[in-house]
């Protein structure tokens, strides 16, 4: 057992301090990794928060972050993919079965036995898993990634949330040329939606409330931009899109987005606002149009994504920040303040 520096919050009203947690000594199957960038996803804001209260609760103190990249620095005896000085990632998940039908078709995401990075029960040292604002981890290494070399660290981080939740959809639901595909909500997973969709060859359109990420918007890769409180804007595109992703964290109204998808085209919400969203059954009957969810991605297809990314250089633009700025990274956050994804500099967490 080794005691880790780490920063966790109290309660759902208390702001991220610093903090030891525990983690364990490697076992045969484990990989120990020194975190070097863990992304800050407003997935980490909602359950510091609490405001995911009714379907997962937050354990405090929690300590957030699932987009970690780090060094290697050892590995048990059984381990025989990874060696230490290796560059190495861990996302969402840290655990699951490996025997669930779910397991078996590579979507451990689903695994009624999935342990998430953080805020999970921890089937080792008890309590709840501790995320990535830490020093270090250690995970089974069937949940370990490999990074591109290719890759800066700092910009590859948020891909182990951010883009494997957008490249999945994306993949699904056959985002490619001649197809016209919008991502709603330019923030961390928004971007990324940007990037895959202009890689695999699609047409297009950014919906955004913040004029000021038009042009970012056109350099990430957009052909064209919406603002998305501007009715007449929206009309112009009515019944047109193959699919829609919306990556909105907060409230909204996706009649606006589904109203935009022409017969048989399907939204995919990966966005999880704290309330429920209001569905028109008539946006949907008209056009037969498809509803749809997406979580992350599974483990086999978030290296796929990796490669993907390594292939096409694709990272996330990020901000990179020391820890003692999480707490105002997070007011920014809320604010959609964000361009567009905060990577945490785990160096910084030494001098506290
Ligand atoms: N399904 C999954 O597996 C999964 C994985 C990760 C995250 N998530 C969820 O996905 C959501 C997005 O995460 P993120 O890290 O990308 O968040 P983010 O970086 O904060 O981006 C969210 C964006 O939504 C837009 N937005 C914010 N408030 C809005 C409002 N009141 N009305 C309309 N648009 C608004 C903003 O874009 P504009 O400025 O362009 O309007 C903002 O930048 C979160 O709810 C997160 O928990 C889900
Ligand atoms: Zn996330
Ligand atoms: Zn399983």
């Amino acid at each position: 057992m080794n005691h880790t520096k780490a920063y966790s919050a109290a309660s759902a009203t208390s702001p991220l301090a610093s903090s030891k947690i525990r983690r364990r000594d490697p076992t045969e199957h484990d990989v120990q990794i020194e975190i070097l960038f863990c992304g800050v996803c407003h997935s980490d804001v909602h359950q510091v928060r609490n405001e995911w209260s009714s379907i997962m609760p937050t354990v405090y103190p929690i300590v957030p972050g699932h987009e970690i990249v780090g060094r290697v620095t050892k590995v048990g005896a059984a381990v025989a993919k990874y060696k230490p000085g290796d560059l190495a990632a861990v996302g969402c998940m840290v655990d699951s079965d490996g025997t669930c039908p779910h397991c078996q078709s590579g979507l451990e995401q689903f695994c009624p036995n999935m342990t998430l990075t953080f805020n999970s029960p921890d089937k080792h040292l008890g309590g709840v898993t501790y995320g990535g604002y830490s020093e270090s981890i250690v995970v089974d290494e069937r949940f370990v990634l490999r990074v591109p070399a290719n890759l800066n660290p700092a910009g590859a981080a948020p891909l182990l949330c951010a883009g494997i939740t957008t490249y999945s959809p994306m993949r699904r639901w056959g985002a490619s040329k001649g197809k016209k595909v919008g991502v709603a909500g330019l923030g961390g997973l928004g971007h990324m939606g940007v990037k895959f969709a202009h890689a695999l060859g699609a047409q297009v359109v950014v919906f955004t409330t913040s004029p000021g990420k038009k042009d970012d918007a056109l350099r990430l890769g957009a052909n064209e931009v919406v603002l998305s409180r501007d009715a007449n804007a929206m009309q112009k595109h009515a019944g047109s899109f193959d699919f829609i992703l919306d990556a909105v964290s907060a409230h909204h109204d996706i009649n606006a987005y589904i109203n935009l998808l022409r017969p048989d085209g399907t939204i995919t919400i990966v966005g999880a606002p704290e309330k429920p969203l209001a569905v028109s059954a008539f946006s949907l009957l008209m056009g037969r149009r498809n509803l749809s969810g997406s979580l992350i991605g599974g483990i086999a297809e978030t290296q796929e994504m990796l490669d993907f990314c390594g292939k096409h250089n694709i990272t996330a633009d990020v901000e990179v920040i020391p820890i003692q700025k999480v707490n105002e990274a997070y007011e920014r956050l809320v604010k959609a303040d964000v361009k567009y994804r905060f990577s945490i500099d785990m160096a910084s967490l030494k001098s506290e």
